[in-house]
């Protein structure tokens, strides 16, 4: 092992974990993920993976076949001689609205008296500000350091973001802990933020909280312009040149959902409550994100009751809270197909890889063109690129009515009127 390869060892292999582990390995580094979950790592070594990631399995064989990725459910005889470990434990949000730390309270726990001196503690998972010094007493060893890394990673191009970050932080009290977790992600162009722990926690909640109201903004500003009759997706393009607002990030859409956005503006909203500074920006974010997602679900029901009544058959394309991704955890998708079934019985789905825990309430077809089939109405919650690729032709063919409630703004309206099908959208005449 050069100076540059480390031994590491991550605790959790979900979303954040196993992407981190894998790609740690795939930098250099000998990497040992932790779960406590046997079945979850005994297919994990089989190589089914637990979750829909592109590329990910790829660089878990990868890491596999090279002898620097492996997968146990032994904590104590993996960390014991980690120079550092990754704690990518659930952070859920509890009923207040805070962050439960029950995972990360009780693997730290017993790291006490257990790890080598020196050892650096990384916490990767997203945690209330103050964690990492939670972290720190509950291990209760001065030599032992805890650094707050939080991730960017976005489902769906979660290897890429690893591999690409366009920013490292690292919080630590002590600079030189923050350095070498920093140096660890070889061969990365991109800036190291190294400050201390409470800063690099508030910047991950920030940031997230940040991009929430972002889009928060962008389906409010589709609704005033469906108001006023102006075109949403030419506007957010009017702004996208400005380059203090940044050309990504201003598609309208059903809502932001997902496990971080909710959970994360959730966590910051309670923290600045309790110090008395409510962050009342993203408290009005988060109202306005459930009104707009009740908006986009009147416009279906709507459509449908203008052109059907009540027995329109209605197809839902998307399930996952956005595309690229089986993650259906606070999807706006799943929250407009049980809204909608309050009123409608003659629903079907179709995603084509959203993992749902209970599929037994949901009529869910396995293609684009079964759900489509005899459809009166048809509404796109989610952006996959197979939606937009099927030919109008084909929609109109297969559709028994003319509507297309498209809440990801993916169609093009005017090659569908070619085919006699109207594309209707929040904002978009
Ligand atoms: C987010 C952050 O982007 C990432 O940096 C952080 O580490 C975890 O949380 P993720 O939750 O995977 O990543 O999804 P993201 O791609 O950010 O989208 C969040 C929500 O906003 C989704 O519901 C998505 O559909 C919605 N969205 C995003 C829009 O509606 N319009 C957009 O232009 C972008």
């Amino acid at each position: 092992m050069s100076r540059s390869q480390h031994k590491i060892a991550v605790i959790g292999t979900g979303y954040v974990g196993l992407t981190t582990g894998a790609c740690l390995a795939k930098l250099g580094h000998y990497v040992t993920c932790v779960d406590i979950d046997e079945a979850k790592i005994a297919g994990i070594k089989e190589g089914q993976m637990p979750i829909y990631e592109e590329g990910l399995a790829e660089i878990v064989q990868e890491g596999q076949l090279s002898g620097r990725l492996n997968f146990t459910t032994q904590l104590l005889t993996t960390v014991v001689d980690a120079e550092f470990i990754f704690l990518c434990l659930p952070t859920p949000p509890s009923s207040d609205g805070s962050a439960d730390l029950s995972a990360i309270q009780s693997v730290a726990k017993q790291f006490k008296g257990n790890l080598l001196p020196g050892t650096i503690v990384v916490n990767k998972s997203t945690v209330p500000v103050n964690s990492a010094l939670m972290v720190q007493d509950l291990i209760g060893d001065p030599t032992i350091d805890v650094v707050s890394n939080p991730e960017f990673l976005r489902e769906g191009s979660a290897v890429h973001d690893f591999l690409n970050p366009e920013r490292i932080v690292v919080g630590c009290d002590n600079p030189l802990a923050g350095e070498r977790v920093g140096a660890l992600y070889l061969g990365s162009q991109c800036p190291v933020i190294v400050t201390d722990p409470v800063s690099a926690e508030s910047i991950k909640y920030m940031a997230n909280a940040f991009l929430a109201m972002k889009i928060s903004f962008v389906n409010q500003a589709a609704d005033f312009c469906d108001a006023v009759g102006a075109n949403v997706v030419e506007v957010m393009r009017g702004l996208s040149f400005d380059s203090r607002i940044g050309n990504t990030f201003l598609s309208p859409g059903p809502g932001w959902g997902g496990s971080c956005f909710p959970k994360d503006t959730r966590a910051l909203v309670s923290t600045a409550q309790e110090a008395q500074r409510p962050m009342t920006l993203i408290e009005e974010s988060m109202r306005s994100n459930e009104r707009h997602i009740s908006t986009v679900t009147a416009l279906i029901t709507k459509t449908a009751r203008d052109a059907y009544g009540t027995d329109a058959r209605i197809a839902i394309l998307g399930l996952s809270f956005k595309a690229r991704t089986d993650d259906v955890r606070e999807s706006p998708a799943i929250a407009i197909l049980e809204a909608l079934q309050k009123a409608h019985s003659n629903i079907v789905c179709y995603d084509p890889v959203a993992k749902m825990a209970d599929n037994s309430s949901v009529n869910r077809v396995n293609s684009l063109k079964e759900a489509i089939t005899g459809a009166h109405v048809v509404a796109i919650l989610t952006e996959w690129a197979e939606f937009s690729d099927l030919p109008p032709i084909e929609y109109a063919e297969l559709m028994a009515g003319n509507t297309i409630v498209d809440a990801r703004y993916v169609l093009d309206p005017l090659q569908f009127s070619y085919v006699g099908l109207t594309v209707r959208s929040l904002g978009r005449p």
